[in-house]
This record gives structure tokens, C-alpha cells and sequence, in this order.
């Protein structure tokens, strides 16, 4: 028996109306705000940093904010992600020098840490950190855009996280992020995660007589 969390992505949000779109949200059931932070470097895209963070922070969002860094170097925004009022903050490990210093430093923070692994990413990374890790996130696409299609390949890696995990014996999330949809979630959840990031199928939505267009897709996942 798992809890399920429910991330929705604000890269997908109307950005001019940001607060109350993650408001809205929220209040559709929503469980955690995941901030997609990108840095025209690590990845080829541009997005939004700790200020923005702040400033949901001073607007009333009291939700935990999941912040995923796609920075290359991670250390100097793992510190402004934990003033900002950051809750989770996981980066990729090819992007710190040093990533026990890393997951330390957010730990230190207050935060809950986590590492991010592309597609193409071993999750051997975890072999020596596991005791520092409160979360563990899947790319189920390449990082960098919201809307694009999840590779079926993940799969299998998520069963195979969900084992190191349970051999672990800790309360470590797996959450997956990428082109998932109302209409796959279910094999994903099979397949062991139980933290789902969906940007572009929770935004882009826009069922008839569903004011806010995202409540009805919200309570399908
Ligand atoms: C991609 C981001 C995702 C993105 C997901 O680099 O990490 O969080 O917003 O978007 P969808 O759900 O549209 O695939
Ligand atoms: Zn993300």
C-alpha cells in the first residue's frame, strides 16, 4: 500500500498567472507543486529560479514545493532553493562535482533530497548515497520541455528502482516525470512509482464544463 502524491508541473502553467493557477490546482486535489527549474545549460531551456519560489511562497502556497534542478553547477541553488522555502529538492547527479556534498547540503537545509535520472542515466548512482536520498525521480523523457511522449522503457527502470528501494527498508518516494497522462498512470503506479509529475496533461487540459480545465483530469490520476 502506497500513498500516492500528485506533482503537477508549473512549467505547463499560464506563468502570467502563476499564483492562481497553482492555487487552483490545489484546490483540484493536487498534492505537491513540482518547479522545474532550467538553466540553458544543463538542459536547452530557460525557466524560472528561487525568486519565483519565494514569491508562491509569499502568495500563500503552504503545499510542499518540489523543486527539480536542471543547473549545472547545483550547489549555489540548492542553498536559494532552501532560503526560498523550497520542500524537496533533487538534482542530477552529472551535474554536481560532488554529490554526497550535495545531497548533504540540502539535507542540512531542512529539505528533502533527491536525485534525478535521465533515460540514459544508471541508477548505480544511488549505490553509496542511499541513506541520503528521501526521494528517487525518473526522467521518462529527456529533460527540458513539457509535452512530450513517455518512453516505455522507464518501465522496467521503475521496477527496478521500486526493488532498491524496498531492499533499502526506507521511506524513499519514486516519483516519475514526463508525459504521463490519466491514461497511463495506472501502469505506471504498477510499475512502483508513487509521486507523479504531469505538467502539460494537467494545464494543457481543457474539458467542457470544467471551469479551471484541469479539476476533471486531476481526479482521473
Ligand atoms: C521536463 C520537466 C517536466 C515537465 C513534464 O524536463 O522536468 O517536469 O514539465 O511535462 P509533461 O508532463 O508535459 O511531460
Ligand atoms: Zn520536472
Amino acid at each position: 500500500a502506497h500513498d500516492y502524491l500528485i506533482a503537477p508541473s508549473i512549467l505547463s502553467a499560464d506563468f502570467a498567472r502563476l499564483g492562481e493557477e497553482v492555487d487552483n490546482v490545489l484546490a483540484a486535489g493536487a498534492d505537491i507543486v513540482h518547479f522545474d527549474v532550467m538553466d540553458n545549460h544543463y538542459v536547452p531551456n530557460l525557466t524560472i529560479g528561487p525568486m519565483v519560489c519565494k514569491a508562491l511562497r509569499h502568495h500563500g502556497v503552504t503545499a510542499p514545493i518540489d523543486v527539480h534542478l536542471m543547473v549545472k553547477p547545483v550547489d549555489r541553488m540548492i542553498s536559494d532553493f532552501i532560503e526560498a522555502g523550497a520542500s524537496y529538492i533533487t538534482f542530477h547527479p552529472e551535474a554536481s562535482e560532488h554529490v554526497d556534498r550535495s545531497l548533504q547540503l540540502i539535507r542540512d537545509g531542512g529539505c528533502k533530497a533527491g536525485l534525478v535520472f535521465n533515460p540514459a542515466t544508471p541508477l548505480s548512482y544511488l549505490d553509496y548515497v542511499m541513506d541520503k536520498v528521501d526521494m528517487v525521480l525518473l526522467m521518462s523523457v529527456n529533460p527540458g520541455f513539457g509535452g512530450q511522449s513517455f518512453i516505455p522503457g522507464t518501465l522496467d527502470k521503475l521496477r527496478e528502482a521500486r526493488a532498491r528501494i524496498d531492499a533499502s527498508g526506507k521511506a524513499i518516494r519514486l516519483e516519475i516525470d514526463g508525459g504521463v497522462k490519466a491514461d497511463n498512470i495506472a501502469e505506471i503506479a504498477a510499475a512502483g512509482a508513487d509521486t507523479f509529475v504531469a505538467g502539460s496533461a494537467i494545464f494543457n487540459a481543457h474539458q467542457a464544463g470544467d471551469p479551471h480545465g484541469y479539476d476533471s483530469v486531476i481526479k482521473k490520476m
